[in-house]
């Protein structure tokens, strides 16, 4: 039998046709874009998370000299979250970047390892977390939960 799965987004021209609350946390990460380490990749990427109880957080990547112990923007946004309200439902996370060497303008998608961290927490927390990913300026694309960026995905229950 032939089955396939279907990826459903949104895409908007720019942020303005989002509303405030969204807005708002598009502004919020593009701004902590400015706290990213990024002296190797030169690339500033910030995630700003909004809890279901409007608590916003953010978090950006965080390069090392050696290359592969960095950390991506989502997963320093997700420990944050993890140590200091664990358990807390996010509602929406804003994914954004700033690429001085170059474009800043199409949104970007989250990396596979984010993918996995990203479910996990929906797992944990039962609670689906929408995605809204955007450059510094343009598209703003939005995916109502990271699962669906991860199909076939591994988890906990496979090791039921
Ligand atoms: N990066 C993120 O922080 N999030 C992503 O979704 C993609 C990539 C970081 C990792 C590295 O510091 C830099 O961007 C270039 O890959």
């Amino acid at each position: 039998m032939e089955r396939e799965i279907s990826l459903p987004y949104q895409e908007f021209e720019n942020d303005s046709f989002l509303n405030d609350a969204d807005q708002s946390l598009v502004k919020d990460a593009r701004k902590a874009t400015a706290d990213s380490y990024s002296p190797y990749s030169g690339f500033k990427v910030a995630a700003a998370g909004r809890l279901k109880d409007g608590t916003v957080l953010t978090g950006t990547n965080q390069e090392n000299a050696s290359y592969p112990v960095g950390i991506c923007a989502e997963r320093t946004l997700l420990s944050t979250v993890g140590a200091l309200f664990p358990n807390a439902p996010i509602d929406t996370i804003v994914i954004t970047y700033h690429n001085p060497e170059g474009h800043s303008d199409h949104p970007v998608a989250p990396c596979g390892i984010c993918r996995q961290s990203l479910v996990e927490y929906e797992n944990r927390t039962d609670a689906s977390i929408r995605l809204i990913l955007t450059g510094y300026t343009g598209k703003v694309i939005v995916i109502e939960k990271a699962s669906a960026l991860l199909p076939f995905s591994f988890s906990a229950s496979d090791m039921a």
